[in-house]
């Protein structure tokens, strides 16, 4: 399965954040917003991983990123030039794609929590139609909303409801099958002229082929689209980070422990980083498992 991470968008309503830098290399704590999402597939494995951005904030992922060879993925680039909507990833990402099935994170998406990595393999393998995240809210006409029905069974979505049906946000991260590319191709601009992931989803709603996963309560599912969000963020990592003694979305942590590189190249990166608190942290990882 490939994988995308969308950072694209202005960000106009972290402004003035946002004016000269991108949104998704802000500080959640202490790493830049990116690696959240970016450490969501690669806990269910994915290793070829497309970054979308606009023109002028890409070199800024380049540079961060690189070919993501560190990482033990393989990270390539694509632009978005306007801000179309989230679909529009699909369609720019057609070529990269090909014939395989693609998971979608959205670059401001955090999520945290218990057995995430094995529930993300679970999901996956043999994606037929679409399978959607949904977390319960206190302010769903925020989000995409869902609406279950028996066992749990999704039976209607809206984007950003004034009056929503359920307090069941669908969350940024959507794994579909290689329909979804033709299905984005066939999506018309909504009202506020962006091609909505939530069209993309109902389509495969229609036929049948939507699944939704309730990730639960206990589960963390944070966005940091405003400032309040971004900073509360930041403070949940900071607490957790604190009391435990582990790091959120460390990726070379990822990548070492998921096999994507050996103890030598995570306490080589620790090495290189080693002023930091990342770096001897890294270093501390790889030698702990000789
Ligand atoms: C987008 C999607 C929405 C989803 C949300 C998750 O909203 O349109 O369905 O619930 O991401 O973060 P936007 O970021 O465009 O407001």
């Amino acid at each position: 399965m490939k994988g995308i991470v969308l950072a694209g968008g202005s960000g106009t309503r972290l402004y003035p954040l946002t004016h000269a830098v991108s949104k998704h290399v802000l500080p959640v704590y202490n790493k830049p917003m990116i690696y959240y999402p970016l450490s969501v597939l690669m806990l269910g494995g994915i290793r070829e991983i497309l970054v979308i951005s606009t023109p002028s904030h890409i070199e800024l992922f380049r540079a961060l990123l690189g070919d993501g060879s560190r990482l033990g993925l393989s990270i390539e680039y694509a632009e978005q030039p306007r801000a179309n909507g989230i679909a529009e990833a699909f369609i720019i990402g057609s070529s990269y794609i090909g014939n395989d099935p693609v998971a979608l994170v959205l670059g401001d998406n955090i999520f945290h929590g218990p057995g995430l990595s094995a529930l993300l393999h679970d999901q996956v393998k043999n994606v037929d139609g679409c399978v959607l995240f949904g977390y319960a809210v206190r302010d769903p006409e925020r989000y995409g909303v869902g609406e279950t029905g028996e066992q749990g069974r999704l039976i209607s979505l809206e984007e950003k409801p004034s009056a929503p049906r359920s307090n069941l946000a669908i969350t940024g991260l959507y794994l579909y099958d290689n329909d979804v590319v033709d299905i984005a191709r066939n999506v018309r601009p909504s009202p506020r002229g962006e091609l909505e992931i939530t069209d993309v989803n109902r389509v495969y709603l229609q036929q049948g082929r939507a699944r939704l996963v309730d990730l639960g309560r206990g589960f963390a599912w944070l966005d940091a689209g405003t400032h309040d969000a971004l900073l509360q963020a930041g403070q949940y990592v900071q607490v957790l980070e604190e009391r435990q003694g582990v790091r959120i979305a460390c990726l070379e942590e990822i990548a070492f422990r998921m096999g994507f590189i050996d103890a030598a190249a995570c306490y080589e990166r620790g090495r290189q980083l080693q002023n930091s608190e990342y770096g001897t942290y890294l270093m501390a990882i790889a030698h702990a498992d000789r």
